[in-house]
């Protein structure tokens, strides 16, 4: 028997620039998101929100809301249905270590605008009317919010930061040069377009459908069914789509619960969304005091790298993430010393937000890397070059692959760096001072365990479900493309089913991790349907029967055998079956284990400062990825692209101001919360550099939704620097600190 001869001009689909198998349900407004599910007699709830940080309820008066014809109850702490007492019925897949909040639990008011009292009404309007007549009596406490006011109160974080290496403090003490700063980075709202919502469906027998804004159907569902003690098949939690969440999704919100308190009830259908300024009133990035020591020898050795982070948490929770490790890794140093903290104040518990940790921590890093550059005269490039990690510092591993240099050089090159006079305030186009500045991003490539299942039709057509979702990433997409390949057949044949807790497991969407988690359950499915097509085929062509996959050609949704074809729907007729199927569950590889995985970046801007007014606009940027083999060039530039965007936005705009005297944050809307617009943005190049990576998983891939933002707001800091000689270490970086 002849190797295998895969179909004439067969290109695999994994690679290619495919538009997303959504879009054009999406942009004719036929995708419907959670809160858009319409229903005869469906209520709405509208959300009563605490006005004080700190005390308690003394009395809530919904009398005059209970008076609006069309209002249907008011629920608050006193009259809501049986819910759990017990703290780890609230906790979640993505929770912080502590006593998770149970909202409308009891009297207790711990941060300001917590939930309080859900309105419930025919409509949302007359639910949002008659929520602005229901009167609150407080107790009040004194509250803090200002983190800058209780540093000195901050407790080790319970998450484990590297062990100490080496002597960092003889080692910083005796450096030819130092970098001894201190940065910070301010409170952030994810603030995806759409809000959050929860339209539960109420059933005849009890049970509860569910339209949830989530990055976890199945993390949605257990959540309910423990907090309200309900059969696990009597909750379904369905997320066909998702308009952007970057975190604030992960953990199921306060709508939900709210909902389904309502329709329990009541017994009826309830959505419960949240207003754009409720959008405030949970899970963020939280503001983070940096300390960076950075010590060099004569030749731009590190010889001693310091970094010590406080972070702002909640009173019942220590959110922790990985905000220090980077500087454990990214570049080479024997002495190193880490340290990270949290200082509770009366807010509500920050969350993952777009590479949570390694945006605020690389902020410092690569801040100081360029003050290290500047304090020893070498070219910021080559200073990264000189620390090469060719080893994970932290954890003394090898990296599976890191084609970092590539990224340096391929992002300087397409940048121009080479131009670049190092000299501050040395280049300018008319009134407009202009700076260069380049910084590196690094960020895991995780891998965990999810299922997935493929059936084949007798019509050849292919399903592949997960229970994963596809929060704007290109889920939906790249996922018919890994299937595609795997199962030898054209993407039009096949259909990928996700955002629905009645699917095979998968964990949540984040961390990058969803290509290189489901992706690859998606594709060992679908290679395991491949190989039960064949085996049927032998089955029905016992001349067939010692024929193995590797004598196989397949991709058109045929298996070639020599020179004879078999069309898949064939073969499932030819079964006795009327479809295959099978279900596989995927687990990281052990080959995974002696190595260190990560995704690796370059990053190049060029600002324009205007020497009078102060104002900085990102003019051009060159980020370069190394991220393994690409699924969709074209989705995965797309988020690359959405990275560099909010790197620009924490950069010079975002900032969740908090009145301290309120303990509120002040600007809860896209008008004062400032994002970059259209006109912001300047010319973006996304380059993905090759890395040929077969230790991270069997697809090479490791996953681009978050790499994109690392390290760009230190890039800018360190252009606005190159601009004008002014060095602003307290972001985000507004023309007021750059005057
Ligand atoms: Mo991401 S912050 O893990 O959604």
């Amino acid at each position: 028997m002849n190797a295998k001869i895969n179909p004439p001009g067969y290109v695999s689909p994994v690679g290619q620039p495919l538009d997303r198998v959504d879009g054009y349900l999406k942009v004719t407004g036929q995708a419907r998101y959670a809160g858009e599910y319409p229903k005869a007699g469906l209520l709405h709830g509208s959300v009563v929100s605490s006005s004080v940080a700190s005390g308690r309820v003394l009395r809530i008066d919904a009398s005059q809301a209970l008076q609006v014809k069309g209002v249907v109850a008011v629920i608050d702490h006193t009259n809501r249905p049986q819910i759990a007492s017990y703290d780890k019925d609230y906790e979640d897949a993505d929770s912080a270590e502590g006593s998770p909040f149970r909202p409308l639990y009891n009297d207790r008011v711990l941060y300001s605008g917590q939930p309080l009292a859900l309105v419930v009404a025919d409509t949302l309007e007359l639910a949002r009317h008659a929520g602005s007549l229901v009167r609150i009596e407080y107790e009040t406490d004194a509250h803090q919010t200002d983190l800058t006011a209780v540093q000195g109160t901050a407790h080790t974080a319970p998450a484990e930061t590297p062990q100490p290496r080496g002597d960092f403090k003889g080692a910083f003490a005796s450096a030819a040069f130092k970098v001894d700063a201190h940065y910070s980075t301010p409170n952030e709202h994810h603030n995806p377009m759409e809000p959050h919502a929860s339209t539960v469906f109420y059933k005849d027998d009890g049970s509860l459908q569910i339209h949830e804004k989530t990055q976890g159907t199945q993390n949605c569902q257990s959540y309910v069914q423990k907090v309200f003690g309900l059969d696990k098949e009597k909750v379904q939690v369905l997320a066909a789509y998702v308009g952007g969440a970057f975190g604030s999704g992960l953990r199921p919100q306060y709508q939900l619960p709210l909902a389904v308190m309502a329709a329990l009830k009541l017994q009826r259908s309830v959505r419960v969304t949240l207003t754009r300024q409720q959008m405030f009133t949970f899970g963020y990035r939280p503001h983070t005091l940096q300390h960076l020591r950075l010590g060099a020898d004569e030749k731009g050795r590190l010889v001693a790298v310091g970094h010590e982070v406080i972070g702002q948490t909640s009173r019942f929770e220590d959110f922790t993430e990985h905000v220090v490790e980077w500087s454990g890794m990214l570049y080479q140093c024997d002495n190193v010393q880490l340290s990270y903290k949290l200082a509770p104040l009366d807010v509500y518990t920050p969350l993952d937000m777009r590479a949570p940790g390694a945006a605020s921590g690389m902020v410092g890093l690569e801040s100081a890397l360029d003050e290290l550059a500047c304090a020893t005269g070498i070219d910021p490039v080559q200073l990264r070059l000189i620390n090469f990690a060719e080893r994970n510092g932290n954890e003394d591993k090898p990296y599976s692959r890191k084609e970092l240099r590539a990224c340096y050089e391929q992002g300087a090159e397409r940048f121009g760096w080479s131009q670049r006079n190092p000299e501050p305030r040395s280049m300018r186009r008319g009134r407009q001072l202009v700076g260069w500045g380049m910084a590196g991003g690094v960020w895991e490539a995780m891998q965990n365990p999810a299922s997935a299942k493929a059936r084949i039709d007798s019509e050849g057509k292919i399903t592949v479900s997960s229970a994963t979702t596809d929060i704007g990433t290109g889920t939906y997409t790249v996922m018919t493309q890994i299937a595609a390949e795997a199962a030898g057949a054209p993407v039009e044949d096949v259909t990928f089913l996700l955002g629905d807790s009645s699917l095979p497991t998968a964990p949540l969407q984040g961390g990058s991790f969803t290509v290189s988690s489901v992706g690859t359950a998606v594709q060992q499915a679908c290679r395991a349907l491949r190989a039960k097509l064949l085996d049927a085929l032998r089955m029905a062509h016992p001349e067939f029967a010692v024929v193995d996959m590797e004598q196989v050609g397949f991709g058109d949704g045929s298996l070639h055998i020599e020179d004879q074809t078999f069309r898949y729907a064939d073969i499932v007729r030819m079964s006795s079956h009327d479809m295959l199927e099978v279900q596989v569950d995927a687990k990281p590889d052990e080959k995974r284990d002696g190595y260190a995985t990560a995704t690796h970046s370059a990053m190049f801007v060029e600002v324009l400062v205007d020497e009078d007014l102060g104002t900085v606009r990102v003019n051009r940027v060159v980020n370069a990825v190394a991220a393994g083999r690409v699924v969709n060039p074209k989705t995965a530039r797309s988020q690359v692209l959405g990275g560099v965007v909010w790197g620009i936005s924490q950069a010079l705009h975002e900032h969740s101001q908090t009145d301290h005297g309120l303990g509120r944050v002040m600007n809860h809307n896209l008008s004062e919360y400032h994002v970059p617009v259209n006109p912001d943005i300047g010319e973006i190049d996304v380059v993905f550099v090759e890395e040929h990576d077969n230790i991270v998983n069997d697809l090479g891939s490791k996953g681009v939704g978050e790499i994109g933002i690392v390290g760009m707001a230190a890039a800018i800091a360190n252009a606005v620097y190159h601009a004008t000689g002014k060095r602003v270490r307290d972001f985000p970086i507004t023309l007021d600190k750059v005057l």
